[in-house]
């Protein structure tokens, strides 16, 4: 099945819109049901050798995302200082002060990951990407992933998989209680997803980098890049 990428609803609606609202919160639970932060911290805690003080999460939306990964590492990765990053602004002053809360320094920045990414004054140890990647097409993608990797030691991220069993399976969120954005949305997206090793083919370095891809339950496409020197 050929990648095709087209305009996502969600991308276009202002935040206050009720239809972006309602949206977002499917995403959570979409989130949930997909078993995201569960499957980022065990990857990346069997990955890196030790805990990251600095992550980036690039399309970090209204920051559930990363939060779900805080609250399950914030003892075992204390005082990491996280910077969220989307073109909208989404994250609420709970999200920032629970952050808090757990001992982390979180910081929401505004802005288009490529300009951010392009401007960034110091380099994290880890990014996280979760449902970003399929945005893009593909020289667009290599393209992030060539600003990405001198920036960081350790990236993630965990994507939409381009399969007929997990298509077959989108078509039923209406049945619990996805609304139309979202059911567009993720036809869209899976259909922009990936499979075989297609992220680590646009991935920018040769060596230097161990590259790890594969699918995860039905849905989800996780891919890792780690340096190695
Ligand atoms: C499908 S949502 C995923 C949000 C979040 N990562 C999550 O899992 O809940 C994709 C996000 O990417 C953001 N986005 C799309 N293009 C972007 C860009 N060029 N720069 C920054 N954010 C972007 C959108 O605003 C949206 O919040």
């Amino acid at each position: 099945m050929k990648r095709i990428v087209e305009p996502e609803l969600l991308d276009e609606l202002p935040p206050s819109d009720p239809q972006a609202i309602h949206s977002r919160r499917d995403l959570r639970r979409l989130n949930r049901i997909m078993r995201h932060a569960e499957l980022l911290c065990a990857t990346t805690a069997a990955s890196l050798p030790q805990p990251p003080r600095t992550i980036a999460d690039l399309g970090a939306g209204d920051g559930s995302l990363l939060l779900a990964i805080a609250r399950r590492m914030h003892a075992r990765w204390p005082g990491v200082r996280v910077v969220l990053v989307d073109r909208q602004k989404n994250i609420s002053a709970d999200t920032l002060a629970e952050f808090r809360d757990l001992g982390w320094t979180a910081e929401a920045v505004t802005a288009d990951v490529f300009v951010w990414l392009a401007t960034a004054s110091s380099s994290t140890d880890m990014m996280v990407a979760n449902l970003f990647l399929h945005h893009f097409a593909d020289e667009k993608l290599a393209e992030l992933l060539r600003l990405v990797a001198p920036r960081t030691d350790f990236f993630i991220a965990s994507e939409t998989r381009r399969t007929w069993p997990a298509l077959t399976a989108g078509r039923l969120l209406g049945l619990i209680g996805c609304n139309a954005v979202t059911r567009h949305d993720a036809r869209i997206s899976l259909h922009a997803g990936f499979v075989r090793r297609e992220l680590s083919a646009l991935w920018p370095a040769a060596s230097g980098w161990k590259l790890e891809e594969r699918g995860a339950l039905i849905f989800t496409h996780l891919f890792t890049a780690q340096r190695t020197r």
